[in-house]
């Protein structure tokens, strides 16, 4: 497995719930997901030592965390060398990789998505953004760590945001074209999906929540929380998804020569007019994986090879029907200047049987746990229903004692982003 975050334990850590458990080893991994594999000092994105790692230990498949990996290519060079490596190539992660990519095959294949337009050059933005009706979101090209996507209220912030890319180049190379798109109302969703190319099986959902703060206050993060399964969704609207968005885009990447396999994660606008695509992600989410793979029954393992190999239709999976709510436990000052350090303890006692610790950004120093970035814990709280779930996560959650810790109270019991918005 390569990465070493929440994400990378949760995945891990299901792994090692198979019924025929593989060994695994994690590059570079955390102190968590040591429980589970053996971690060995390499970098995610050190392709030639991860390859020749792969080949030394005759790994059967490796299984990629992290986009950047992803984009860089992971999946081609580990194919070309003889090695199944679950993941898109790094053609088919410019779903993710570019916005304007992803919104012109949308376009092009009628999936529904919000109106957007593609610039590079400051005048004709503004020209766009005036004569525009409504309000607007301003999104870099490329991946910038969270930091690429303005969501706007008026057209002075639409042009202030655009400015700051094109013209100030406050986000390097990716913001130096930008996409600029209606800004879309209503609820989020995230869909997720796994595919071979040809099957595809639907993986869940869950929701995420986005800001640093209670009530939906404060700057965006990676993602303070997640539940999963939604609750209140329409019914059938899962399968709209399916129908509507997921078996289209990956048709549409099959006919535009850059065939998808692995794991697909749409981020979705449920609007009045049908659920539009915000985003696609060409991997789990972070902290979505942590509240998902709890509840996944069956051989996780078995259906990631398969979707390197094909046969997918022949996994076996379900779902628990238990609910998973997911709170990440951050550093003080996260997400601008996240203050490393911090002495981390009770973690035994928070974990149970309805209760998860997934390490983020934890490190060992001097045989004690300390805090290493800005996500550092993510505990999983799990329940028959949402309160238990939520019940069972805070009571965890509470047992940690980390200096200075932020975390929301609220995850999960606010049905709508956008309704908190307004
Ligand atoms: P993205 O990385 O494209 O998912 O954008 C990050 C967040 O910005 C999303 O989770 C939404 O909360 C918000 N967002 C992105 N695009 C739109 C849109 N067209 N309308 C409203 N909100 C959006
Ligand atoms: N939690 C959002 C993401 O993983 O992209």
């Amino acid at each position: 497995m390569v990465g070493g975050g929440g994400r990378e334990h949760a995945i891990a850590w299901r792994l090692a719930q198979d019924p025929e458990p593989p060994e695994i080893f994690a590059a570079p991994g955390n102190p968590g997901i040591a429980q589970v594999a053996t971690c060995i000092p390499l970098s995610s994105m050190d392709v030639d030592a991860l390859i020749g790692f792969a080949q030394g230990q005759r790994i059967d498949l490796t299984v990629i965390g992290p986009e950047l990996p992803l984009l860089a290519g992971l999946v081609d060079r580990f194919t070309a060398a003889g090695l199944a490596a679950v993941g898109p190539t790094a053609a088919a992660a410019e779903l993710e990789g570019s916005k304007a990519f992803c919104k012109s095959l949308l376009r092009t294949h009628a999936i529904p998505t919000g109106e957007g337009r593609v610039f590079t050059e400051f005048d004709k933005a503004r020209a766009h953004i005036v004569a525009a009706p409504g309000p607007m979101v301003v999104k870099a090209d490329g991946l910038c760590a969270g930091k690429g996507v303005v969501v706007c209220d008026d057209a002075a912030e639409a042009l202030a945001a655009a400015e700051r890319m094109l013209v100030h180049g406050v986000l390097g190379p990716p913001g130096r074209r930008i996409l600029i798109e209606e800004r879309l109302q209503g609820e989020e969703l995230s869909v997720f999906a796994l595919t071979d190319g040809e099957a595809i099986y639907r993986f869940g959902e869950a929701r995420d929540h986005k800001r640093l703060l209670d009530g939906d206050k404060g700057p965006n993060t990676g993602g303070m929380g997640a539940v999963s399964p939604v609750a209140g969704l329409p019914e059938g609207l899962l399968e709209q998804v399916e129908r509507e968005i997921l078996v289209p885009i990956i048709h549409a990447l099959k006919v535009e020569g850059r065939p998808y396999r692995g794991i697909l994660y749409a981020g979705l606008m449920l609007t009045p007019g049908g659920p539009k695509v915000l985003e696609f992600n060409v991997r789990f989410g972070d902290p979505e994986a942590q509240a998902l793979l709890p509840r996944l029954e069956g051989s996780f393992g078995d259906a990631l090879a398969r979707s390197v190999h094909g046969g997918l239709e022949g996994a076996t999976l379900s779902w628990s029907p238990r609910t998973a709510a997911t709170v990440v436990l951050a550093s003080p000052g996260y997400p601008d200047r996240p203050q490393s350090g911090a002495v981390l303890e009770g973690l035994e006692e928070a974990a149970g049987p309805d209760a998860l610790v997934f390490h983020a950004g934890t490190a060992l120093r001097d045989g004690r746990l300390v805090a290493a970035g800005g996500r550092v814990l993510t505990v999983t709280g799990l329940g028959k229903d949402l309160e238990a779930a939520r019940a069972a996560a805070y009571r965890a959650a509470d047992r940690i004692r980390f200096p200075g810790v932020q975390l929301r109270r609220d995850i999960g019991l606010k049905a709508s982003p956008a309704e908190a918005r307004a």
